[in-house]
């Protein structure tokens, strides 16, 4: 199955994509960390998206089709893939569904993650990050176990560590109220105009609620196994 998570930044896209990945064991295809390892890497294309990331804007179609194209040849995405993050322009949806014509496919389900814009500025601020897996956690919603055992003693955020390595987390460079203010507009602008690309198959999910809550409207819209 060729599943697409869908929403504004922080409506839990990377949240709730692993929890996918578990359901229908496919990989989880994120091109936001994908771009953020080439930063880091600092290669040809990470040296071209860096600009772009840091703003808020968006990095070339070009670029992250390339990356997808890439990534999608490979053998454990034979059985499908999660996308998140892409497609972020009506080009960039052109381009997929021709890609998965090649391969007999098609995009199965688009899970958009509806919610207000007024909730995701505490949802982005409070995020911290595990860079090497793209675990991330909340400081109020979402707490490592590290800073529930500082609790009662004042929290030190900077000590926060990643529960499965203890490796310690991290801010993402883009989630500032400056840069979240130019990610939604090109959300509002270049990205949501692909809800009426793939109208026929949009599963609607209210994603203001509870995590847990929001997963099992999103299980029910999943495609069933085969
Ligand atoms: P990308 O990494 O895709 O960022 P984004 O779309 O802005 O999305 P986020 O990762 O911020 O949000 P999320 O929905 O994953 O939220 P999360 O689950 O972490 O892209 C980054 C940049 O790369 C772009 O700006 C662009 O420059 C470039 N790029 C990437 N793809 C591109 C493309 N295709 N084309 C062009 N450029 C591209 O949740 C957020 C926080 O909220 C977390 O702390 C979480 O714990 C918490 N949370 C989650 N769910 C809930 C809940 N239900 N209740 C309370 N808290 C919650
Ligand atoms: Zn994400």
């Amino acid at each position: 199955s060729v599943i697409v998570i869908f929403g504004p930044p922080g409506a839990g896209k990377g949240t709730q994509a692993p929890k996918i990945t578990e359901t229908l064991n496919i990989p989880q295809l994120a091109t936001g960390d994908m771009l953020r390892a080439a930063v880091a890497a600092g290669t040809e294309v990470g040296k071209k998206a860096k600009a772009a990331m840091d703003s808020g804007g968006l990095v070339t179609d070009d670029i992250v089709v390339g990356i997808i194209r890439d990534r999608i040849a490979e053998k454990d995405c034979a059985r499908g893939f999660i996308l998140d993050g892409f497609p972020r322009t009506v080009e960039q949806a052109k381009k997929l569904d021709e890609m998965l014509k090649k391969r007999g496919e098609k995009v199965d389900v688009v899970v958009s993650l509806e919610i207000d814009d007024a909730l995701l500025e505490e949802r982005i601020c409070g995020r911290w990050v595990h860079k090497a897996s793209g675990r991330s956690y909340h400081v109020k919603f979402n707490p490592p176990k590290s800073l529930l055992k500082k609790k009662g003693k004042k929290a030190k955020p900077k000590r926060m560590v990643d529960d499965v390595t203890g490796e310690p987390l991290e801010q993402r460079s883009d989630d500032t109220k400056e840069a979240l203010v130019a990610r939604l507009e090109a959300y509002h602008k270049q990205t949501k105009p692909i809800l009426a690309h793939y109208q026929s198959i949009v599963a609607a999910v209210d994603a203001s609620r509870e995590m847990d809550a929001v997963w099992a409207d999103i299980k029910s819209a999943l495609p069933v196994q085969s």
